[in-house]
């Protein structure tokens, strides 16, 4: 069996609550996903990321697990797991479930037992601390959905810690049984057949174990970064490769939120034996302050943040042959035409144009749901937001430290909360979008009627017809998988172009990502006139000599010449 079958694939991310319900409950379930495996083979993905399905109260929409060997009776029955791993497998498909091994939910059994009290067979399977001498928590760390990263347990008479919500509480994972249950978990996973694993925030599980404040420079009452890279982080995933990816072939992307293109090596590079790839999030700042309140401070995208990040992982991965996730959206993330691009009259456009340039590199494409049909994000008010983070969120930033007004937020909130990927997938323009004959869990995006499944197919500018080009490219291609990269232009604020190069081809993957003409000439003048133009969002285009439109997007094959490349 080839092992390296993610170096040239397109895996496609489900999540299950919002995907298709099919018994009218207005939750998504497995039966859903089965009934559209066909559909995510016609677009050409390779894989199927799914969202967890395990039994949880879904205080953080399944995040948090109470039961990891079954699957939640709202999605389904563990009989409908192993058909759909068995479908999937049979239309050729891979199946990657999401282990949520930095916590549990505080449902699960353990933290059940685990806070009973100090001496129980389950008593270390959390971080427990004492209090203060002031009786107040054990140290400034806070949760990443605001306030303390310590909960008070009245019955054991200490703090527990949560990087999340309360209702999370952060494995120990310097406790070897900890790790070894979470192993038998994933084997568990892996004899009904799954092919691999999306490790949620594996990079928080080590703990520095002299639990000291955090650096404060801002004076805040609770520090939620620094949560990443503890010292026996490779140390524990080394662990998890030699138990569990290496002998049972499985693949391993790892959610990594603060790795850079500088320490990413020490997690992907082959030699490390650790992990496959990673999902990176450094170019998911590129409308973020620098400096500023977080992920709801937003600034204009800044293309050039973007082509930088991008470029740096682009050269440091391809140094050691080692791989990366690529990525615009997903389930913590917004719709990007809307973010990044146009929702409006450009909507088309600027779909095709972020997936252009992201597709033209190096790694592993990911897919979300809705994204192959140009999804947008909504308007919502303030109550219509569902969403732990957002409303943690909103709580810290305008209530608390108040450094947002509320119309601020919302404003900020309509451009990157992750609720506006999570709204239940249109599939046709009838009655809910076709996603349930009930009432949807939450709201479908008011503009269903119009951007939906069925009209996208049907259409003559289909998202869904161009990423079907894109993947079948992807697969064609060999210098998309392998060839080197070389940016042009990096200084450049609307056009992301790059050279895709092997021996025995170039391809140049241009994209104008923004509403305005713009000058093609610092790419066109790299190519020769011996070219062809391989897909692009702009049925016109025939050459490199006219303007980039709005959006404009194109990935150009150029005959390859002996002498220097670049212009
Ligand atoms: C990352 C997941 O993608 C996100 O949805 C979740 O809230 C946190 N990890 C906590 O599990």
């Amino acid at each position: 069996m080839n092992n390296q079958w993610w170096r040239q694939a397109v895996i496609y991310q489900v999540y299950p609550k919002s995907f298709q319900d099919t018994n009218g409950d207005g939750i998504g379930d497995l039966q859903g996903i089965i009934e559209h495996l066909p559909y995510i083979k016609r677009l050409g993905a390779d894989a199927v990321w799914l969202s967890p399905v395990y039994c949880s109260p879904q205080v953080d929409n399944g995040y948090d697990i109470a039961d990891y060997r079954h699957v939640d009776p709202m999605f389904g029955s563990d009989a409908d797991m192993d058909e759909l791993i068995k479908q999937a497998h049979h239309l050729g498909l891979k199946i990657i479930m999401d282990l949520v091994a930095n916590h549990t939910s505080d449902q699960h059994a353990w933290f059940k037992q685990s806070r009973q009290s100090k001496d129980n067979p389950y008593s270390d399977y959390y971080i427990w601390r004492d209090p203060a001498p002031d009786g107040g928590v054990p140290n400034n760390w806070g949760s990443s959905f605001g306030g303390s990263a310590w909960t008070f347990d009245d019955t054991r008479g200490q703090y527990y810690l949560h990087y999340y919500s309360p209702q999370q509480p952060d494995l120990n994972w310097e406790n070897p049984k900890v790790r070894q249950a979470v192993y038998d978990i994933m084997r568990y996973w892996v004899v009904k057949g799954v092919d691999g694993w999306r490790l949620d925030v594996i990079t928080s599980i080590s703990k520095d174990q002299q639990f000291c404040d955090r650096p404060n420079p801002k004076h805040l009452p609770y520090v939620s970064s620094g949560q990443n890279n503890g010292p026996r982080m490779h140390e524990f995933i080394a662990e998890m490769n030699r138990e569990v990816f290496t002998p049972l072939n499985q693949l391993s992307i790892g959610e990594a939120p603060d790795s850079s293109s500088e320490n990413v090596l020490a997690l992907v590079a082959p030699d490390q034996h650790e992990l496959n790839m990673v999902i990176p999030f450094e170019h998911m700042k590129s409308d973020v302050v620098p400096g500023g309140n977080g992920h709801f401070d937003l600034q204009p995208l800044d293309v050039v943040y973007l082509k930088g990040v991008l470029s740096r992982w682009q050269e440091t991965l391809a140094s050691v042959n080692a791989g990366s996730a690529l990525y615009f959206e997903n389930h913590d993330r917004a719709r990007i035409p809307s973010r990044w691009g146009d929702d409006g009259k450009y909507r088309y456009q600027s779909a095709t144009a972020f997936a252009t340039a992201l597709h033209g590199l190096r790694g592993t494409p990911f897919v979300y749901q809705g994204e192959e049909i140009g999804l947008t994000n909504t308007k919502l008010k303030l109550e219509d937001y569902e969403d732990v983070e957002t409303k943690g969120a909103y709580h810290k930033l305008v209530e608390e430290q108040k450094v947002m007004t509320k119309s601020q937020f919302v404003e900020a909130a309509n451009k990157v909360s992750r609720d506006h990927a999570r709204m239940p997938i249109p599939w046709n323009g009838g009655e809910q979008g076709g996603f349930t004959t009930g009432k949807p869990w939450f709201a479908l995006n008011p503009s269903f009627p119009q951007i939906n499944v069925r009209n996208d197919l049907e259409s003559k500018q289909s998202v869904f017809e161009y990423y079907q080009r894109l993947i079948k490219l992807r697969h064609e291609l060999g210098v998309l998988t392998d060839g080197a990269y070389e940016l042009i232009a990096p200084e450049d604020p609307h056009v992301f172009g790059y050279w895709r190069i092997d021996t025995n081809q170039r391809l140049l993957v241009i994209a104008n990502l923004s509403a305005h003409e713009q000058s093609i000439t610092p790419y066109s003048q790299a190519a020769e006139e011996t070219c062809k133009i391989i897909i692009t969002n702009y049925a016109d285009r025939r050459s490199l000599k006219e303007p980039l439109r709005p959006y404009e997007a194109m990935i150009v094959g150029v005959a390859n010449r002996s002498s220097s490349r670049n212009s």
